[in-house]
C-alpha cells in the first residue's frame, strides 16, 4: 500500500524541521564581551527585537577573553569580540583571531581613522591631565609634553607603564614625534614621579584630590563616573581636581577606543556582521557610548550625558587607531628602558 499524500506530507514536514533547525542556528549570536554595563541590556535586546537574533553573552576580563578564544581554537563558539583599548584589539589582530569584514555600512558610518580591516571602534574615550586645584597652575600642564618638565619634580602620579592606556598614549607620541622624542618624554615623566606607579586611573584621580600628587593622567569616563556617583565623597573628589584637554594647539587630545570585530572561527558570520553594523546605528551608538560615559564614533550622534557635557568639547587626535597598534611594542620597549614599570 502506498500513502503518497502522507509521504509528501512527511517530506514537507521534514524539510520544514531541517529549515527550522538551520534558522535556529542562524538566530543566535555568541558575544564575548569585556563590557558589563546595565545599559547594555537595552543595547542587546534592541538588536534581538530588530533581527530576531538572540545575543548569548560570555563576559570576562579583556585579556582573559583573548586567551579563552585562543584556547578554544577552531571550536570556539565566539562570533564577535568586544573589548577596550586599541592596543588590545591589535593583540587580537596579531593573534590572528579576527576575520576581515567588508561592510559598506560600517565604512560609511565609522570614520576611516577609527577602523581597520578586521576591527572597528564603536566609542571614544580621551586621556586627559588632571591637576590639584590651587597646587598646580593649569597653564603649566597644557600638553602631554609638559608632564616631563622638571618643574613637576615629585608631583606626578601614574598607573603602570605596561598598562594598555599608557602604552597607547606613548604609541601616539611615537607616531607623531618619533621614537627619540618619545623616549626623552618618557624619561622626564619617570623623573617626575611622586611615588612608584600603582593602582588604576581612579586611584590617580583620588591621589591628586587628596594632595598626594599634583598631576596625573586619567581616562575621561573615570572622571564622569566620579561626577555622576551616588557617593558624595566621589563627587567631592571630582570637584577638587581640574581637568585639562592636552595638546589643543597641537595634534589634539589622545583618544582611545572600545571596539570589536568578528572572529575568524565565528559559527554565525552573517549574524556577526549584522551585529557589528547594528552597533554603528544611531540608537546603538548612544547606548554603547553612554554605557561607559564615552562618546560615539559616528559623527553627529549626540549622547545626553550631563557629565560629558560638563567636561565640554575638545579637539581629539585623529591618528588612525591602527597606528596605536603599530607602535605598541616600541612603546613597551621605551617604558622598559626608562624604568616606567
Ligand atoms: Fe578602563
Amino acid at each position: 500500500m502506498h500513502f503518497p499524500l502522507l509521504r509528501s506530507f512527511l517530506a514537507v514536514a521534514l524539510a520544514t524541521v531541517s529549515l527550522a533547525g538551520a534558522q535556529a542556528q542562524e538566530k543566535v549570536l555568541n558575544l564575548y564581551s569585556a563590557r558589563h554595563y546595565q545599559t547594555d541590556e537595552a543595547l542587546y535586546s534592541n538588536f534581538t527585537r530588530q533581527t530576531g537574533i538572540t545575543v548569548k553573552r560570555i563576559e570576562g576580563k579583556e585579556d582573559e577573553l583573548l586567551e579563552r578564544i585562543r584556547n578554544e581554537g577552531a571550536n570556539s563558539p565566539a562570533d564577535v569580540l568586544l573589548t577596550v583599548d586599541a592596543a588590545r584589539l591589535a593583540v587580537a589582530h596579531e593573534m590572528g583571531l579576527l576575520a576581515p569584514v567588508r561592510s559598506k555600512l560600517l565604512e560609511t558610518r565609522i570614520p576611516a581613522h577609527l577602523r581597520t580591516d578586521d576591527w572597528f571602534a564603536f566609542s571614544l574615550r580621551a586621556r586627559v591631565i588632571v591637576y590639584a586645584k590651587g597646587v598646580v597652575d593649569p597653564q603649566t600642564v597644557q600638553n602631554y609634553a609638559d608632564l616631563a618638565n622638571p618643574g613637576l619634580r615629585g608631583k606626578l602620579c601614574s598607573r603602570s607603564g605596561s598598562h594598555p592606556y599608557n602604552l597607547s598614549l606613548l604609541a601616539s607620541i611615537i607616531a607623531h614625534q618619533g621614537e627619540a622624542k618619545a623616549e626623552e618624554w618618557a624619561r622626564g615623566v619617570v623623573a617626575n614621579f611622586a611615588r612608584a606607579p600603582k593602582g588604576g586611573d581612579t586611584d590617580q584621580i583620588r591621589a591628586v584630590a587628596a594632595g598626594e600628587c599634583g598631576v596625573a593622567l586619567a581616562n575621561t569616563y573615570y572622571l564622569a563616573r566620579l561626577m555622576r556617583s551616588d557617593k558624595a565623597e566621589d563627587r567631592r573628589t571630582s570637584e577638587r581636581i581640574g581637568v585639562v584637554w592636552p595638546d589643543q594647539n597641537g595634534s589634539g587630545t589622545h583618544v582611545n577606543v572600545s571596539g570589536g570585530g568578528m572572529l575568524k572561527t565565528a559559527p554565525h558570520r552573517e549574524a556577526a556582521v549584522k551585529f557589528l553594523e547594528y552597533l554603528a546605528s544611531d540608537e546603538a551608538q548612544r547606548y554603547f557610548a553612554d554605557g561607559n560615559n564615552e562618546w560615539p564614533v559616528v559623527p553627529g550622534v549626540k549622547v545626553g550625558n550631563p557629565a560629558l557635557e560638563k567636561l565640554g568639547a575638545f579637539k581629539a587626535d585623529r591618528l588612525p587607531v591602527g597606528s596605536l597598534a603599530t607602535y605598541r611594542a616600541k612603546a613597551q620597549l621605551i617604558f622598559d628602558r626608562v624604568g616606567h614599570r
